[in-house]
């Protein structure tokens, strides 16, 4: 099937249903270009909560999926691709994490969206790279146990005096931007602004002249009077960045970084997924009732 005759099902599809398309901001323009809503994790987490389809098809990593099953328990939410994963996400486990409660017993644990439903679930409340430091700094406890990126709990440290308490978590994909790389671009690019995301290393965070969630990103470049970025984050973004703004210039800071599990749901799978209803995110009750309180608290600061 071409590339139009699929779009064209896919949106047919999606009527005849009654299903919605959330799309992240890194998926392959493709995608981008069906949603109904597309955005960061903070957004399409707030969306999961509004929308009155009756399936969410999600076209992201398996973690967002399920924030927004656990957020509307009552919808069906789709993934069209099992193997969507986000390796962050799978570094904490639930044992690691109790024992560190145990020796942290006054410790508030904060945990990224990007976690499963397990983790969520023994955490007192979530955050997602927009939020991250107004959820700790609204905290009353002055100790915090933050799961799973120590780059994001580096970088909120920045903005509170709590003792934060990192898990040693990372995203591959920032982890990749290095000091040297971003002051290349900068030099190659001297009137461009450096935006990164805070999961990049500490030392490349040093160099932005701006620190954004993927929405924040999207935001900035539309308000802004600077005509040229350097983007530290997955490339998906910039397909968006130029999209919806022509007359503007967006570079990489750096080798383009890919994620790998936001890239393997093409439009076929998209297709197959409304198709045959398939791949319906299912978890205990036990485990969404609990970890629904540590999102609900987070969406208490957008
Ligand atoms: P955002 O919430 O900023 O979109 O980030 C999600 C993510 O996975 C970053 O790697
Ligand atoms: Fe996970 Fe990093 Fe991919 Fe985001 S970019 S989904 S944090 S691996």
């Amino acid at each position: 099937m071409d590339k139009e005759t699929i779009k064209k099902k896919i949106r047919r599809l999606k009527k005849e249903k009654n299903a919605v398309l959330l799309v992240h901001n890194y998926q392959i323009g493709d995608i981008q270009d069906l949603a109904d809503f597309l955005g960061d994790s903070l957004g399409l987490s707030r969306e999961a909560t509004r929308v009155s389809e009756d399936i969410i098809i999600f076209c992201g990593v398996k973690f967002m999926a399920e924030t927004a099953k656990i957020l509307s328990p009552e919808k069906t939410v789709l993934l069209p691709r099992l193997d969507a994963g986000c390796p962050m996400a799978d570094m904490v486990d639930v044992e690691g994490l109790l024992r560190l409660k145990t020796n942290h017993p006054n410790a508030t644990v904060v945990t990224y969206v990007n976690s499963t439903a397990e983790v969520k679930a023994e955490s007192d409340v979530c955050c997602t790279s927009a939020n991250a430091v107004k959820v700790v700094q609204n905290i009353e406890s002055d100790e915090i146990i933050f799961t799973p990126d120590r780059n994001l709990a580096a970088y909120v440290q920045r903005f509170t005096n709590k003792k934060i308490i990192p898990w040693e978590g990372f995203c591959y994909v920032h982890e990749r931007f290095t000091k040297d790389e971003v002051i290349q671009a900068k030099k190659s690019h001297p009137d461009a602004l450096l935006v990164v995301h805070p999961e990049c290393p500490p030392e490349v965070i040093d160099q932005a002249d701006e620190v954004l969630s993927t929405s924040g990103m999207i935001q900035l470049a539309k308000l802004s009077p600077v005509k040229k970025f350097l983007i530290g984050t997955e490339e998906g973004i910039l397909y968006r960045l130029k999209k919806e703004n022509p007359e503007k210039t967006f570079y990489s800071a750096g080798v383009a970084k890919v994620c790998q599990g936001m890239k393997v749901t093409r439009l076929e799978d998209l297709y197959q997924a409304l198709l045959k209803e398939q791949h319906a995110i299912k978890m205990s009750e036990t485990t969404m009732n609990r970890a629904r309180k540590s999102l609900e608290s987070m969406l208490h600061y957008v």
